[in-house]
Order: C-alpha cells, then sequence, then structure tokens
C-alpha cells in the first residue's frame, strides 16, 4: 500500500505578485490549464496500490484545494481524499510528522508513505513511476529514500546530496547517502557541482510511516511529541469515503518550525537516494516558471499581450492590460491587476523579500 502525502502550504513569496498567502504558488495555472497542485495530485493519483491520498495543507485552502481535486479526480478514477488541515504553517517537519502519525494509526507503521511538493513540475511520469518503484523498494528496507536530480547549476535554494556510489542497495539501483546539506552557500554549492558527487534533492521522499517515527524520535523529538499532543487535542470530521483531521490551534503554536531537510534529513545517518531522470523542475522563481515558455528571436519569453521596441531576454506576463517596453534587457516584468513586479533576470530569487516586507507592513 502506497499513501501519497501531497504537502501545500508555503505562500511561494518569490512568486509575488502572482502568488499570495490565500493564493499560493500550488494553485498557479500553467499554460495547458493545469494548476501544479492539479499535476501533483495526479501524479500521485496514477501511481498503483494507492490506499489514498493525504494531502496536508491550510484550513482556509481547503475548499478551493478540494475543488482542485475535484476537477481532475476523473482522470485518475476518483481516490479517497483525506486532509490534515493546519491553522497555520511549521514548514514540513511538523505536516509530515502529523501525516506520518495520521498513516501509522490507519494502515500501520509498515505502509508506504510517499512525499509531494505542490508546486512542481515532472515532465517524464512513466520514469517517475518507475523511480517510486525503487524507492519503494529501499524503503521497506527501513530508509529514507530521496529522490535526487542531476544538478546543472550551484542553486543555494536546494538541498545537496552525497551519494554512496560505489555502494549499491538494490539490484534496481539506490545508493546509500553520505550527506545532505540543505540550503549550502554559494561557495559550497559551486564546490559541490564541480566535484560532480552531489545531486539536488528534489524534495519528494518515499519512507514506512514508522520508519520516519523513529528518526523524528531520535532527532526532532520535540517536533514528534509536539505534534502528538496536537493530534491528541484534534477535531476528526469523518463523512462518506473522507476524513478530515483539523490540528487544534492552540497546541498546534507550540509545535517548533523547522523543515524536514534540516530537522531529519541532514541528521539521520539512514539516508537513501534514487537518482532519477524524470524532468523535474521546482517553479521556485520566475525565471524557472518563464523557461517553460519558449523564447522568441530575441530571447524573451512573454505571456500575454505585450508591445516591444528593442527588447531582449526578457520575461513578461500580463494577464489583463497591455505592457510596453523599450530599449530594456535581461528584466522580468509581471503585471497583475493591482501590483506590478519588475526585477533583474538575475535577482528573481531576491522578490521573497519584496514579500516579507509587504507582509510585515501588513
Ligand atoms: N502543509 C504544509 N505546511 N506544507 C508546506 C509547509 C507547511 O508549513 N511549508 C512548505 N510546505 C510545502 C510547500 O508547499 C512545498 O510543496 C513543499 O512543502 C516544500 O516546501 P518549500 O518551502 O517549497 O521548500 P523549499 O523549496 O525551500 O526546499 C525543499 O524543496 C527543494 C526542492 O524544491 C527542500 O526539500 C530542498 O532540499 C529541495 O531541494
Ligand atoms: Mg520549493
Amino acid at each position: 500500500k502506497l499513501i501519497p502525502t501531497i504537502l501545500c502550504g508555503g505562500a511561494g513569496s518569490r512568486l509575488w505578485p502572482v502568488s499570495r498567502e490565500l493564493h499560493p504558488k500550488p494553485f498557479i495555472r500553467l499554460a495547458d490549464g493545469q494548476s501544479l497542485l492539479q499535476k501533483a495530485w495526479l501524479r500521485g493519483a496514477i501511481l498503483p496500490d494507492v490506499a489514498e491520498m493525504l494531502t496536508v495543507t491550510n484550513r482556509e485552502l481547503l475548499f478551493k484545494t478540494e475543488d482542485e481535486y475535484r476537477a481532475v479526480s476523473v482522470i485518475s478514477g476518483n481516490r479517497t481524499n483525506h486532509f490534515i488541515l493546519e491553522p497555520f504553517g511549521r514548514n514540513t517537519a511538523p505536516a509530515i510528522a502529523a501525516a506520518a502519525l495520521h498513516v501509522a494509526e490507519s494502515y500501520g507503521e509498515d505502509a508506504c508513505m510517499l512525499v509531494l511538493a505542490a508546486d512542481h513540475l515532472i515532465a517524464d511520469q512513466p520514469a517517475f513511476a518507475h523511480a517510486v518503484k525503487q524507492a519503494t523498494q529501499l524503503a521497506l528496507q527501513g530508509k529514507l529514500v530521496t529522490f535526487g536530480i542531476k544538478p546543472d547549476a550551484p542553486e543555494t535554494g536546494y538541498g545537496y546530496i552525497e551519494a554512496d556510489i560505489d555502494s549499491h542497495l538494490t539490484k534496481t539501483g539506490g545508493y546509500p547517502v553520505l550527506r545532505f546539506v540543505e540550503k549550502p552557500t554559494l561557495e559550497k554549492a559551486e564546490e559541490y557541482l564541480a566535484s560532480g558527487r552531489y545531486l539536488w534533492n528534489s524534495g519528494m521522499f518515499c519512507f514506512q510511516a514508522g520508519s520516519m517515527l523513529r528518526e523524528m524520535e531520535q532527532h526532532c523529538p520535540s517536533i514528534l511529541e509536539a505534534t502528538r499532543a496536537c493530534i491528541a487535542q484534534s477535531r476528526i470530521a469523518e463523512g462518506k469515503g473522507f476524513s478530515q483531521l483539523d490540528l487544534d490551534a492552540a497546541t498546534f503554536e507550540l509545535v517548533p518550525d523547522d523543515s524536514i531537510d534540516y530537522a531529519v534529513m541532514e541528521k539521520s545517518s539512514n539516508v537513501a537516494v534514487v537518482p532519477c531522470c524524470i524532468g523535474w523542475s521546482d517553479i521556485g522563481s520566475w525565471t524557472a516558471l518563464g523557461d517553460l515558455a519558449a523564447p522568441d528571436a530575441q530571447g524573451n519569453r512573454i505571456e500575454g499581450e505585450v508591445i516591444l521596441h528593442d527588447v531582449s531576454n526578457c520575461y513578461i506576463q500580463s494577464k489583463q492590460r497591455i505592457v510596453g517596453a523599450v530599449g530594456v534587457k535581461d528584466l522580468v516584468i509581471i503585471d497583475t491587476p493591482d501590483a506590478v513586479l519588475i526585477a533583474d533576470r538575475s535577482r528573481a530569487q531576491d522578490v521573497k523579500y519584496l514579500y516579507s516586507r509587504l507582509k510585515a507592513d501588513g
């Protein structure tokens, strides 16, 4: 039995102004009409042996999320959806702790979970399904399995995985992990890239619920205990073919905020990696999103109506109004009804600073 577990939270601050608190990155719709969240759900739902689809998300996003799933559920033969609802975000470690506790309770500690981010693209589904199959075998040996992507730039927004390539774990591929480094400095990232020994962490994980709970007991017991205490105070709503665990705010507040990468993956000596070539992209910034569109002869990538003169290497998105530009290059220009973003292409990662300033100013 496999329980794909979608983590949907985080505002996607680098994609402001389109990504907002109540319209976060997973809800961004791509040119084919599907949102990143729908793609994530389908990616899990069409795998074999799926017991249920589990989603951990903010309470305020429940109805929106259900609408998204309903719209694509026919494609996969309807799956049962279960939800764990957070009153606010506490990052991925508490979200995964709550999910693992739920799965262990419902299906036993041996049940396999497949944690999926809600805001990635994976172009090659058959290759992904194959990687999941390999990962499941390793998970059944008690490993916390990561999916490794071959890096092509010294990205500082990712986790880096050093695989022990001399030691095969199974006949079908997969290696023990020597080191997991979350979001290194640029110097370190350059060093890792040059060494050729590191893979990027894709942000997806496969493990038995019990393995994760044991690792958490060892490496972040305060998160696990606080989450357990919160669940004990939380309300479960049962309906026909669904259940919803609504996490109690007063006790969830006491759960330390941390990501699974720092809280567990960097510390555990029980991590494995399945290297995979699945057409993965983390739509982490406007340049990453822009790269999905085909460039014109001047290297501009355009969505919407624009009028340009002597403009090159820009990404411009405008859904409502006409954007005009003259004599500029290397810019990101995003127009929305109530906010406009203008940024240097090379600084796309820093859009998050605008977002946090806006948030601080209310
Ligand atoms: N439910 C819930 N609650 N989900 C959350 C929360 C939360 O508090 N915080 C983040 N998420 C979801 C996000 O929506 C996303 O789908 C996923 O968890 C990962 O969170 P990010 O905030 O996007 O993490 P990241 O991109 O900084 O880093 C992770 O992903 C990289 C690859 O994209 C790490 O795992 C890195 O090691 C990895 O390289
Ligand atoms: Mg991310």
